[in-house]
């Protein structure tokens, strides 16, 4: 053994070739801190190897390197910019220095071979990959660019054109694919990947392959000539510039490095790559969307927990009613594989309700994404019901009829009837308390809320609501079997709105005061859309949940927090209400929805919605006011739902909002957006609204957080 590490060794086989096998203690392989130093010491052991002719690199696991350990990344990433350009450069100076071996290598790929895993490939002289490989760059995923070399080595291998869609996307690639651009050499059945790297460096050790020839392009300037540069690089821009926009600036920095690199040699491209990969990984975007990408993590750790906890298995489930959300619930169910029973009252709603299904299958299909065959096994999983025969042996049922306490409460109690006894009952009400539905029912522990958004196959949130009697065991089975939808789960405690409605209304809340003071809601729209990221603003949402449910939801929130939601007099969204104006559904609300001579939709603000708001005449509000009147309620709302225990962590904080109400990824979440203004700074905005109610008063806990100088996030390891 030349070299053996806790992640990787080095071990002289015969003839010559030397493997280096990738082979963590942990379930996968990737590059952290601790890896960086034995890979720096297994290429010295391989440098001072006199029998060594060949290096071939492989993996111990089912994936070949997943990439970089992102959770070591945002403490790294807290050090100055001056200092991330040396750590950098000290890992892609391993990768240099692999790469500088004066034998040939080869890669062997299996499985996933991403971020740093496909940069190792690339240090290679040839790639083997077999069928089950996935390679690709997703660095700009993270807000980042690749770090170890990608962003030199990759374009010169496979063309800038292509290295640039593969940065910018971050998509990865199957093998075929990867091949068939360059990005490597040959694919085999994974039983014949072995032998098949083992050849080819053979036939370079023999120089039959020219190994020489084939690293040296990866040392050099880029093969264009002037014009091709131009033409590259501006094409690649402008779609970048159109496609990502001011706010995820990972790709446009990406490009400009490849662009600024391309008449350079390996070292003064891979100083652009450190210097630009530094400045990316001091950008707020960056910090947000790693930060994503863990709290995403804790949110399927608990969701996979769940599943291995749930004593009851969901086989066969039943929505009842087959409206907006019971057509969404019983597709996206019968979708993933759990066969669904659709009840509802009368036959035009389960039609309906079919008819929501296909719909979605029926686009699949056109856009070549699902064959028929599937679309007919999709549909058969769902057996339309006027009866409840077909309800008495699901497992779970999930009730989706009208808003209203009294149906609710009856349906409830005629499905346990029918049900067996260990079945799980579940409500998809958006406000009505768990515990107030509870008590219509007989077996309280397997009874909680599964709340889904609209539309169901969209919208990836689901809030599993635990009510006081519901036990650990439901809680386990639901979240389980919302996963198995493909959804994301969050659990939380019950309260009026649960947790995403209830930081939503008192963003609205700010909303219509603004309003009422002045604003012109249309300037407010934009303010959100364009400068916070919203997908849309206030005025544009509330029309798009509806009036009515908003104006309903305004009156449950009230009732539940009297001091701080109280209903305010005369309410923007009250007189839209008054006046019929229900939003999109009936094509009037803050704007007037049609369609154009070309039947395309429009949009367009109302003339009679400013007479009936009576601000004909606006009043100016800064953008940065604007934020700070809508988004101070909604911060403030989330900590005191943290604070009570509604949700646990922050981090399932985040996901809930970005997953429930597309929150701008960019900015990570509510927490993370408070965290990035600054929490002292936060309070200091807050204070200076404080007289305008209870949603603009920060808690006691948030001044304490501000004056311990901790993160929201540090109780998260604690809870995660
Ligand atoms: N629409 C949304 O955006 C949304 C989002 C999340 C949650 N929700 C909640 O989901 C539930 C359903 O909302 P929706 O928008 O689908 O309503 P909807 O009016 O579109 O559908 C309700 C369906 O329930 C049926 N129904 C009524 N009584 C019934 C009974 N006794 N048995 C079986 N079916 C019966 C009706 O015929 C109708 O088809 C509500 O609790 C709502 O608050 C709605």
């Amino acid at each position: 053994m030349l070299f053996k590490g806790k992640s990787l060794s080095a071990e002289l086989l015969n003839d010559g070739i030397v493997e280096m096998k990738f082979d963590a203690e942990g379930s996968v392989n990737k590059f952290d801190q601790a890896t960086f130093e034995e890979y720096r010491a297994a290429v010295a052991a391989i440098n001072n190897c006199a029998d060594a002719k060949g290096v071939l690199v492989t993996s111990g696991k089912s994936a070949f390197i997943v990439g970089a350990d992102i959770t070591e990344f945002l403490e790294t990433f807290k050090e100055p910019e001056e200092a991330l350009v040396p750590w950098v450069k000290a890992a892609s100076d391993v990768f240099d220095s692999f790469e500088d071996i004066q034998l040939p290598t080869v890669a062997a790929i299996n499985g996933f071979a991403l971020g740093g895993g496909c940069e190792m490939t690339l240090v290679c002289d040839y790639r083997v990959a077999d069928t089950t490989a996935s390679i690709g760059l997703p660095e700009v995923k993270l807000g980042l660019m690749p770090g170890f070399g990608g962003t030199v080595r990759l374009p010169r291998l496979i063309g800038a054109d292509n290295a640039i869609e593969w940065m910018s996307t971050g998509k990865a690639h199957k093998a075929a694919a990867a091949m068939a651009v360059g990005a490597v050499d040959a694919v085999v059945a994974p039983e014949h990947l072995r032998d098949a790297a083992v050849s080819m460096l053979k036939q370079a050790i023999d120089g039959k392959l020219d190994w020489k020839a084939k690293r040296q392009p990866k040392l050099e300037p880029l093969k264009l000539n002037p014009t091709e540069t131009i033409m590259t690089f501006n094409t690649c821009k402008g779609m970048i510039a159109a496609k990502a926009g001011k706010h995820y600036p990972a790709p446009m920095v990406t490009v400009k490095t490849i662009e600024a690199a391309a008449g350079l040699d390996r070292a003064g491209a891979m100083h652009l790559e450190n210097v630009g990969f530094a400045k990316l990984a001091k950008t707020d975007a960056a910090t947000a969307q790693i930060g994503l990408f863990m709290a995403d993590q804790v949110i399927k750790g608990k969701a996979k927990k769940a599943g291995k906890m749930a004593t009851k298995a969901v086989n066969k489930a039943a929505v009842l009613g087959a409206g907006i959300m019971g057509g969404g619930i019983a597709y996206q169910s019968a979708y993933k594989g759990t066969p669904i029973v659709m009840k509802d009252i009368n036959n035009e709603a389960l039609d309906l309700g079919l008819n929501t299904a296909s719909g979605i299958l029926t686009k699949l299909v056109e856009r070549g994404r699902m064959n028929a065959k599937k679309m007919a096994g999709v549909l058969n999983n769902i057996t339309p019901s006027l009866s409840y025969d077909n309800v008495k042996d699901v497992d779970i049922v999930v009730e989706a009829v009208v808003e209203n306490p009294k149906i609710k409460g009856l349906v409830l109690a005629e499905v346990e009837g029918v049900v067996a006894d260990d079945a799980i009952i579940t409500s998809n009400t958006s406000t009505i308390s768990i515990d107030l539905l509870a008590e219509s029912i007989q077996r309280k522990d397997k009874f909680c809320g599964m709340h889904f958004f609209n539309p169901v196959h969209k919208m990836p949130l689901v809030e599993v609501i635990r009510g006081k009697e519901t036990s650990d065991e439901t809680v386990a089975a639901v979240v389980a079997y919302a996963a198995k939808m493909g959804k994301s789960p969050i659990v939380v405690n019950d309260c009026p709105g649960f947790y995403v409605n209830r930081v939503l209304f008192p963003y609205f809340a700010g909303f219509s005061q603004l309003v009422i003071e002045g604003a012109d809601f249309t300037a407010v729209d934009k303010v959100m859309e364009k400068q916070f990221g919203w997908p849309m603003g206030p005025a544009y949402l509330l029309d798009v949940v509806g009036i009515d449910t908003a104006d309903h939801c305004t009156g449950v929130m009230s009732a539940g927090f009297p001091t701080r939601m109280q209903k305010i007099g005369n309410d923007p969204v009250s007189k839209m209400y008054n006046n019929d104006r229900l939003g999109q559904k009936n094509g009037k609300g803050f704007y007037d929805y049609g369609t154009d001579k070309r039947g395309k939709p429009t949009k367009v603000p109302s003339a009679v919605a400013y007479e009936l708001i009576g601000n004909t005449e606006h009043t100016d509000f800064s953008a940065d006011e604007i934020i700070a009147r809508v988004m101070i309620p909604m911060v403030n709302e989330v900590v005191r739902c943290l604070e009570e225990g509604i949700v646990d962590t922050a981090a399932e904080a985040d996901m809930g909002l970005i997953y429930g109400l597309g929150f701008p990824p960019f900015r990570g979440g509510p927490i993370r957006y408070l965290e990035t203004v600054g929490i002292e700074k936060f309070i200091e905005m807050a204070d200076k609204y404080a007289h305008l109610g209870e949603i603009y008063q920060v808690t006691d806990g948030m001044r304490e957080m501000a004056k311990s100088g901790k993160s929201y996030f540090m109780t998260d390891v604690k809870t995660a």
